[in-house]
């Protein structure tokens, strides 16, 4: 059991749930080491602005763009999927870049990706702007439940199909602050 301030105000059912690291503080922070090292030598002498996609990729964001040493622009997409995005794959755009990406380097920052609906969507969206290139780095890689067949460029872990949250993920806009990843077991 992690003792964690995070876990003090949870209800004794919430604690339990999400009290076992899956993938642990030290093991995200190595892993984005690596990551961060792969990057920046892949970045070197390019005009990159990395596109963190709210709101699940924020704290993964910050800590990957600290460990990337390359100069850099910063700008974010705030999205959420329809309802029916199962099937469609549409989503909302409550934020739209504030950035002109043409011409530039694209690093696209996301959390988790499932179904690969949402990225299949945003990435489509942002070449139509023309951006000079576009990557993806995805923190969680959910394999065995992809629709869309979209190219991941750098994956932080690849995950069973299981619901997780912490470092960012949610289960309705709750455990985001958990500095750890949990697998969340309760019937959804
Ligand atoms: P998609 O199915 O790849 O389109 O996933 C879209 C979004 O669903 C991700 O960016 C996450 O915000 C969310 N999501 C998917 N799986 C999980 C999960 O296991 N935990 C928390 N959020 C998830």
């Amino acid at each position: 059991m992690v003792e964690s301030f995070h876990l003090k105000s949870l209800s004794e059912e919430d604690k339990l749930i999400v009290s076992k690291p899956f993938l642990s503080t030290e093991q995200i922070q190595q892993r984005i080491k690596e990551l961060s090292a792969e990057i920046s030598r892949d970045y070197e002498g390019k005009k990159l602005l990395s596109v963190g996609i709210l709101r699940g990729a924020f704290m993964f964001f910050a800590d990957l763009v600290r460990s990337i040493q390359v100069p850099m622009e910063v700008d974010f997409l705030n999205v959420s999927s329809y309802v029916k995005a199962e099937t469609s794959g549409e989503i909302k755009i409550h934020t739209d870049l504030r950035e002109n990406i043409r011409g530039k380097d694209i690093l696209l920052i996301e959390d988790i990706v499932d179904t690969g609906l949402t990225l299949n969507y945003i990435k489509n969206m942002l070449l139509e702007r023309q951006p000079a290139s576009l990557r993806i780095c995805a923190f969680l890689d959910k394999k065995p439940r992809r629709k869309a067949d979209v190219a991941l460029d750098y994956v932080g872990f690849e995950i069973p199909d299981e619901y997780i949250v912490g470092y960012g993920l949610d289960y309705d806009n709750k455990f985001r602050n958990l500095p750890y990843i949990a697998i969340f077991k309760k019937s959804l």
